[in-house]
């Protein structure tokens, strides 16, 4: 029985020392941004993301209306703090978020209208650990925060005058030009 111990116990040292060395020499886990994730740490990351959400998203339908006020209010802070990252209308991929590892979804193009208002609204306020998405919650308003999400809710069909504003919205960041994007990303006319 002792050596059996002993024996579990040298396996567990030898995992760690691997798993030591693995991390110093930078090659379990490598600190580039522009690697693509391996499917365990996809896996592990997803589904932290989902059990952290489940257990803490507000259920049910935002506390704020999702009216021209509200739409309008959320365009603002999306112009303000997301589009940088996330992109604006035209669904093109900017410097920035296409530097990011994880790269930026970008919202114009997929959106998130299918998600429930608590689960976004969730990912604005505490933002998703170890990838570039923010946390806003200590710097927006809690109002402010929903303003946002009702938008994404809502951004495939907005009224006519938020989405004028919405369409209106430039990404003040540099664009990737499209030869550099790969072929899923380039925008729909140029093939
Ligand atoms: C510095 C870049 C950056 C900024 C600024 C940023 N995000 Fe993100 N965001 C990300 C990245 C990267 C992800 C992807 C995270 C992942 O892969 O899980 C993300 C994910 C999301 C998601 C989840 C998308 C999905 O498909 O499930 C939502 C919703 C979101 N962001 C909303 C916002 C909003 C709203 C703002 C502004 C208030 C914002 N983000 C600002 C980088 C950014």
């Amino acid at each position: 029985m002792k050596s059996f111990f002993l024996g579990v116990l040298a396996v567990v040292a030898v995992f760690l020392v691997i798993g030591y060395v693995g991390v110093i020499t930078g090659t379990l886990i490598p600190a580039n941004a522009d690697g693509t994730p391996g499917k365990l740490e996809r896996w592990a990351a997803r589904q932290s993301l989902k059990a952290t959400i489940a257990r803490e998203a507000p259920s049910g339908a935002a506390p704020i209306p999702a009216n021209d006020e509200t739409l309008n209010a959320g365009i603002k802070i999306y112009g303000d703090n997301c589009i940088v990252c996330h992109g604006a209308a035209d669904g093109r991929s900017s410097t920035v978020g296409f530097g990011l590892y994880q790269k930026a979804p970008l919202l114009g193009k997929h959106g998130v209208e299918d998600d429930p208002e608590g689960e976004i609204y969730w990912k604005v306020d505490h933002g998703i650990r170890l990838t570039g998405m923010p946390a806003f919650g200590h710097t927006l308003s809690d109002t402010q925060v929903w303003q946002v999400a009702v938008f994404l809710k809502h951004m495939d069909s907005l009224p006519p005058a938020p989405n004028a504003k919405w369409r209106a919205l430039k990404n003040p960041a540099m664009l990737v030009p499209t030869d550099k994007l790969p072929k899923q990303m380039r925008p729909k006319s140029s093939g």
